[in-house]
């Protein structure tokens, strides 16, 4: 069909009396690029070697006549959407009937009236034409959409990376803390065995000379035991709680390290985690009470509960426990069937309710320039839910305390 917008229409006037044909022409040949066809079967041959805009059908004609044209054309993908306005014999009402049920969009009757037959072929090519545009938008909309989509999967892939990548540098990041708040707690007993250790060399360096001078009295050297087996006594529990901290932060660094699932007692992690945090809690003036139902088991990722942990810790002392002095932030656990309910709850200052929707999504902080990013809870959705197969469920009102309650399965295996 051609371009409307830089062609004249093309019409093909389809009439078996050539005075017929020559009325229309007349009509038409100014403003439309007019063919012309005496019979049905040449109608079909011009349309199988170029698509009018419109037909004008003649309905009775010898060999295939109108109606069954308009059939030919209606049944082939490729001219069924150019329009058909009949020309009938005058007062036929049938023809005009069964022209319109056949597909035909319009009808006129002989002898035609000039001004009419225009008016008429005007809307139809109008009509058709707006049409094709619709149809044209129609498909460049299916594809922009099609465009679309494809971007914000992609844009969804990538969010989803940064996401995964952000969980492990949150991982070595975790990592690194705990390295400076172990060997900062390592520092208090190796300290005092160090200067145990150098009292006692003194004590005994005296000793020795006191023997060698052989001035020693009995007394002195009840003394001189005393304070050897006190300093060995002083010795001893340094340096337990020393290997005591090594060993839970050794289990939690390989934890962190590995991302790997392995069973594990939920009530010793959740101890190693908080007795290797940050020292600086420990000087807070609130209290951490764990009530963890002995003996739960599971067989899950360690190394990423740690993480979920430390985060809520964190986030309690540094929003809910902001100005107070009586903070109490309550870990719980329970196991039943097949699945862990752990409960992080705090009573301090709460979160308030247009902030509670947004919690988990990323960016959102109270304390954004002062030190936060707004990802600990995001990251702590996306670990509860992708490392840990669990939810996360978060209850709060201002002045009431936040309580997050953690479903896990005990055995999930990523
Ligand atoms: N236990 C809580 N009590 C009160 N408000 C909380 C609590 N936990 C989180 N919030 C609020 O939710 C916000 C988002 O927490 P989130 O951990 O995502 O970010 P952040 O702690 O501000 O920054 P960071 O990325 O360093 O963790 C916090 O800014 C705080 O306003
Ligand atoms: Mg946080």
């Amino acid at each position: 069909m051609t371009d409307p917008t830089t062609h004249k229409p093309v019409l093909l006037l389809v009439d078996d009396q050539p005075s017929n044909i020559q009325v229309l022409h007349q009509i038409f040949k100014a403003d439309h690029e007019v063919y012309m066809a005496t019979s049905g079967e040449q109608a079909l041959a011009f349309c199988a070697s170029q698509l009018p805009d419109l037909i004008l059908l003649d309905v009775v004609m010898p060999g295939l006549n109108g109606h069954q044209v308009c059939v030919k054309l209606k049944a082939d993908a490729r001219t069924r959407d150019i329009p058909v306005i009949f020309v009938t014999g005058h007062n036929n009402p049938e023809d005009e009937s069964e022209g319109l049920r056949l597909g035909a969009v319009d009808f006129i009757s002989k002898p035609v009236n000039a001004a009419i037959v225009r008016a008429r072929v005007r809307v139809q090519l109008m009509l058709s034409r707006s049409l094709r545009q619709v149809q044209e938008l129609n498909e460049t909309l299916e594809e922009r959409v099609a465009q679309r989509t494809t971007e914000l999967r992609q844009a969804m892939q990538d969010l989803r990376q940064s996401q995964d990548s952000l969980a492990d540098s949150e991982a070595r990041a975790t990592l690194s803390t705990l390295i400076a708040s172990v060997s900062h707690e390592l520092g208090t007993p190796l300290g005092n065995s160090r200067m145990v250790a150098s009292t006692l060399a003194e004590q005994t360096k005296a000793m020795a000379l006191a023997l060698k001078a052989g001035q020693i009295k009995r007394s002195s050297l009840d003394h001189y035991v005393e304070q050897v087996s006190d300093g060995i006594n002083l010795l001893e529990s340094n340096l337990e709680r020393s290997v005591e901290l090594l060993g839970d932060f050794r289990q939690v660094a390989a934890d962190q390290a590995s991302e790997q699932r392995r069973l594990f007692k939920l009530d010793v992690v959740v101890g190693e985690i908080l007795h290797t945090l940050s020292p600086s809690l420990k000087r807070q003036p609130h209290c951490i009470v764990v009530d963890i139902a002995p003996g739960i088991i599971m067989d899950s990722q360690p190394g990423a509960l740690g993480r979920v942990l430390i985060n809520l810790v964190n986030n309690a002392y540094l929003h809910a426990f902001e100005g107070r002095t009586d903070g109490v932030l309550t870990i719980s656990g329970r196991a039943d069937a097949n699945q862990v309910t752990l409960v992080v709850a705090d009573n301090g200052i709460g979160i308030a309710p247009e902030l509670l929707d947004k919690v988990f999504d990323p960016f959102v902080s109270t304390k954004i320039g002062k030190g936060g990013t707004g990802l600990g809870m995001a990251i702590v959705q996306n670990l509860v839910t992708k490392s840990l197969g669990g939810r996360i469920e978060v209850q709060s009102a201002p002045g009431q305390g936040t309580r997050f309650e953690l479903t896990l399965p005990t055995v999930f295996s990523g």
